[in-house]
């Protein structure tokens, strides 16, 4: 193919993805989204947005190809670089300006804003251009700014928000030290949890353990980190497990390290025949029952005794014997390989010979190589983008390997499918099928 043929189908592309995440708009109610829409879509908190993010995988990969493809090196360098959104974004959060603006639906003037949150006003307005350029805020008139439908997820009860504050924090706080982490004599070979960029960067008080440990001694940054993790299983699109795979044929589901039930909520919801162990530390349950997650969201499934919150400590104990589902998300990722064996080997220990499908995982890092993502989407259907994409989606998957970096950040990592299947072997688990979630993964396996 010629390097102008190639291009042109990038072109076909983009245009049958955009096409494609239109009509999936439309048929929830007959309209599209625009830049600034003051009000969510319906579609934008679906549980399953599987066909939307396949569309969007494919318009963000091919848009980033064709750009990178046909901008000079050097515009493409900078941009990667000069990169302060999240700095921009962190005042956002931390003042509350969508709280604010959703007070003014007309817009409201930069000096006013100023006189709220006590900014200098003309620097606030080169930090709110720089955002509505974005498509967060928009400029209504000069130097009046209204909510956008993308800076709605910043108001103060979006648990998005969480999220945004997660990596506008500790995480770049973190991220700023890989380099001295991979130079460092006593960083360099060394993958231990408790001693990684992430703690060295914030852990000012010299809490002794790993991540999880020093959030335990901040209340509000544990709370703030369970609300997100409710939220980032639809960004992840890992809570289209619960209509994209026949989870309604089982009546028993362990959650391990199941945090304030991001997974098991609306699973409950959704399955009123099951019966759900949420296990994990004991101060999430405690958020879990007290904070009023579940009383307030799906009180019918403590009434009715459908869920249980125990504490388990996965490196130590394993889960209650012969249920049907061991569900781990996220959990695996969190820690490095040698930890990362315990845990599959403890569910290993409880499940029986019916028990299926254990244990599911979420991102499986994707293949550059274009042989070896072919032979994957042959014996496991992993998928693999068209030709001339990039056979991992390029940009369209990019997530997935800023989400490597961050688990990089402790000492932990994103796996690509050998290092799942060397676990597995390992904890005596033979990997069936994955199921491709448009981002996140569930991988089906049983005991060998
Ligand atoms: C990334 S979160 C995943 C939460 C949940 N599985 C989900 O995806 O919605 C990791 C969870 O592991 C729990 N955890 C961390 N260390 C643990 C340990 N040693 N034993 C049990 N749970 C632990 C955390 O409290 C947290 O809820």
């Amino acid at each position: 193919m010629s390097n102008r043929a190639r291009l042109e189908v990038l072109l076909a592309l983009i245009n049958l993805s955009a096409e494609q995440a239109m009509a999936l708009y439309e048929q929830v109610d007959g309209t599209v989204p625009s830049i600034d829409s003051t009000e969510f879509h319906p579609l934008d908190e679906a549980l399953d947005q599987v066909e939307l993010k396949a569309a969007i995988r494919t318009l963000e990969g091919t848009c980033t190809q064709l750009c990178t493809t046909l901008a000079p090196p050097g515009h493409t360098a900078i941009n990667l670089v000069q990169v302060y959104d999240y700095s921009c974004v962190r005042l956002a959060v931390r003042e509350n300006i969508i709280n604010i603006l959703m007070d003014y639906p007309k817009g409201l003037h930069v000096n006013e804003l100023s006189k709220e949150i006590n900014v200098e006003p003309k620097k606030l307005s080169r930090i709110m251009r720089l955002l509505a350029t974005r498509g967060c805020y928009s400029e209504v008139a000069k130097d009046v700014f209204a909510s956008t439908r993308l800076s709605l997820v910043l108001h103060s009860e979006n648990p998005v928000r969480h999220m945004v504050n997660l990596h506008a924090e500790p995480a770049s706080k973190g991220g700023a030290l890989i380099y001295e982490n991979l130079k460092e004599p006593q960083t360099a070979y060394f993958y231990h949890p408790d001693h990684c960029p992430v703690m060295d960067a914030n852990n000012k008080e010299g809490i002794t353990g790993a991540f999880f440990d020093w959030m335990r001694q901040r209340d509000s940054t544990r709370e703030s980190y369970h609300r997100l993790i409710q939220r980032l299983s639809i960004i992840m699109g890992s809570s289209a497990v619960l209509t994209q795979f026949p989870i309604d044929k089982y009546s028993t589901v362990v959650d391990v390290g199941g945090g304030i039930g991001a997974f098991s909520l609306p699973f409950a919801k959704m399955h009123k025949h099951v019966k759900i162990t949420v296990y994990d530390l004991p101060k999430p349950l405690t958020q879990a029952r007290m904070t009023q997650v579940w009383a307030r969201d799906c009180p019918e499934a403590v009434q009715e005794n459908r869920v249980e919150f125990s504490e388990l400590y996965f490196f130590t104990q394993a889960p209650v014997p012969g249920q049907d589902i061991y569900y781990l998300r996220n959990i695996i990722h969190d820690w490095p390989d040698e930890e990362s064996l315990v845990i599959p080997q403890n569910v290993r220990k409880a499940m029986g010979i019916n028990s299926r499908p254990p244990p599911p995982y979420d991102y499986v890092v994707r293949q550059l190589n274009r042989e070896q993502a072919a032979l994957e989407a042959s014996k496991f259907g992993a998928t693999m983008a068209p030709e001339p994409m990039l056979p991992n989606f390029g940009v369209g998957n990019m997530r997935m390997y800023q989400q490597d970096v961050s688990m990089f950040m402790h000492n932990a990592r994103e796996r690509m499918l050998p290092e799942f299947l060397e676990l597995s072997d390992a904890a005596g688990l033979k990997l069936e099928k994955i199921w491709d979630l448009s981002e996140a993964c569930v991988l089906e396996y049983i005991a060998a």
